[in-house]
């Protein structure tokens, strides 16, 4: 709560992620940029966007996309500079939408002056700025750790010329930062105030639950060696870092916030990363995403989700897909492809699907995100082997957003020059400016839904409580004083009766899969169907 008691913007917001090499293009090099993302503002202000999450442009040598930083205080030039940032924070703020960037705590590049100094020398002023080991006597790395991309190979490299290993959960190009150092500590959070003092309303924080390790490096246990490193680290001291950490964020004006990505499958485990509601601000919890199209999946990652949140007060979020999974649709498509199943009828259901779940993210109690291009109902990308680029292979679900249906989608290149990936699949229907022209696309139903949350307390800031309704069905009810509005969400590709007398013939505020918002309930279900009605 804010003194005044309300609840703080980002409890309220729909958060939408923007990936900016695939976002929009302003200078014809096949490469998204800031200046793109700037004159597409206003289209996301219409969709009722109310923050932005954009992942990194920072000076990086792009060995993972911007994920691998050599310099957190400039952009790249890929991307544009510091003044067109700087002007596309005053325009979103104009347009009352927020901006959250992505910080990188854990890692930085390997051309990152601080460890082309380290490496200069064992004795170098920033050599303790990164975990440096000595090998083991028979030469092998100092523990069993594995790295992100490549589960065959070690979380360490050797580095010849001062003959020690240093540890990255990642790729080698990006060597993890030691925060057992107060000068790396204090480096860091320097750049958060230099973020922060240019306007940012706040941070994702890239692989957050890293910053703090075990000093002794102890092998992973036997049982999970093998699992990558990134999605155990769960270390006491890290909680601390946060702490103070949440300190500097909230000692700036105007609510700034920090959304940490805590890569751990475990909801109870995120859930400690709220701290006393003095580390992070929110947490991504990604056993949801993950899940498959199941109402029962879906009712216990909700419920775990409560459990372990709401004895600490601490808020929860929601997300269906990001810049390092395959879209939902895609991943729901997959589940549900029939042997012998004409395409069309494949393409219906999964549209069907991805329009119900767009009615879920937005109705359950938390903090939505949606990424870019899920409001088209865009799949992924198929991508041939030859242009295949990111080491984790995660290049369809980052494909460019197809903006009409020109020949090349909004995506003007220069002669020789070509998008720096393929378009999605059905992008000369699929794309903004047709779905824009027709009220019965799922751009006009992300919109709706939007609008509708916004316009009832009931769904930003309501109670929630299951019903049990139908098998098959998930069904929840969410109250805001005398307000109470029922969701239901049929998983199911047949018709379901609902027999909850109350809410026959009761208002249907939205459909998934219509435009009528007028009208009762009729008390069926159609197949992957979901509703939103009063009562
Ligand atoms: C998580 C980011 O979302 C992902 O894209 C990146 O590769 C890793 N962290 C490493 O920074």
């Amino acid at each position: 709560m804010t003194p005044d008691g309300a609840a703080p913007w980002w409890q309220e917001a729909v958060f939408y992620q923007i990936y900016p090499r695939s976002f929009a293009d302003s200078d014809g090099d096949g490469v998204g940029d800031l200046a793109g993302i700037r004159a597409h503002l206003a289209d996301l202000a219409w969709l009722g966007i109310d923050a932005l999450w954009i992942s990194p442009f920072f000076r990086s040598p792009m060995a993972d996309c911007g994920y691998d930083v050599s310099d957190y205080c400039d952009v790249d030039p890929l991307f544009g500079d510091l003044a067109e940032f700087d002007g596309l924070v005053a325009d979103a703020h104009a347009l009352g939408m927020r901006v959250v960037i992505d910080w990188v705590p854990n890692h930085t590049s390997d051309q990152h002056p601080w460890f082309l100094d380290a490496c200069s020398s064992p004795n170098s002023a920033h050599r303790d700025w990164y975990v440096w080991r000595d090998p083991n006597p028979d030469g092998t790395p100092p523990n069993n750790w594995v790295s992100a991309f490549d589960l065959d190979e070690p979380a360490w490299t050797f580095h010849e010329p001062t003959g020690q290993w240093y540890l990255h959960l990642f790729e080698p190009a990006q060597p993890d930062l030691d925060w057992d150092q107060p000068a790396v500590v204090e480096a860091m959070h320097d750049t958060l105030r230099f973020w922060l003092d240019r306007g940012v309303d706040g941070f994702r924080a890239d692989v957050v639950h890293g910053i703090g390790k075990d000093p002794r490096l102890p092998d992973d246990p036997p049982a999970v060696a093998g699992i990558p490193h990134c999605a155990l680290n769960d270390e006491p001291v890290t909680h601390e870092r946060l702490r103070a950490i949440r300190t500097l964020v909230d000692s700036y004006p105007g609510e700034r916030m920090m959304v940490g990505e805590v890569f751990l499958m475990s909801t109870e485990a995120v859930a400690t990363y709220y701290g006393e509601g003095d580390e992070l601000h929110l947490a991504f919890n990604f056993p949801p995403l993950f899940a498959p199209w199941l109402a029962d999946r879906w009712r216990a990652c909700i419920e775990d989700t409560t459990s372990a949140l709401d004895p600490r007060g601490a808020w929860p979020t929601w997300v269906l897909s990001n810049h390092d999974n395959p879209r939902h649709r895609t991943r729901y498509d997959r589940a549900a492809a029939r042997a012998g199943e004409d395409e069309a009828t494949t393409t219906r259901r999964s549209e069907a699907r991805a329009r119900a779940a767009a009615v879920l993210l937005l109705t359950l109690r938390g903090t939505p995100f949606i990424y870019q291009g899920d409001e088209l109902g865009l799949t992924d990308a198929d991508i041939p082997d030859d242009r295949r680029l990111d080491p984790g292979g995660r290049d369809g679900c980052r494909a460019p957003l197809p903006w009409d249906a020109t020949s090349d989608h909004g995506w003007t290149c220069g002669p020789g020059s070509r998008p720096w990936l393929p378009l999605p699949p059905e992008s000369s229907t699929r794309n903004r400016a047709v779905e824009e022209a027709d009220l019965t696309t799922i751009l006009h139903l992300y919109r709706r839904m939007i609008a509708l949350r916004g316009a009832v307390p009931a769904l930003s800031r309501g109670s929630f409580e299951f019903l049990d309704l139908a098998d098959g069905v998930l069904a929840y009810q969410r109250a805001h004083g005398d307000d109470v509005v029922t969701v239901l969400v049929n998983f199911e590709e047949r018709p379901v009766d609902i027999a909850m007398a109350s809410l026959a013939g009761a208002e249907v505020l939205l459909a998934s899969d219509g435009t009528a918002t007028t009208g009762g309930f009729s008390g069926v279900l159609g197949p992957d169907q979901a509703v939103v009605v009063r009562g």
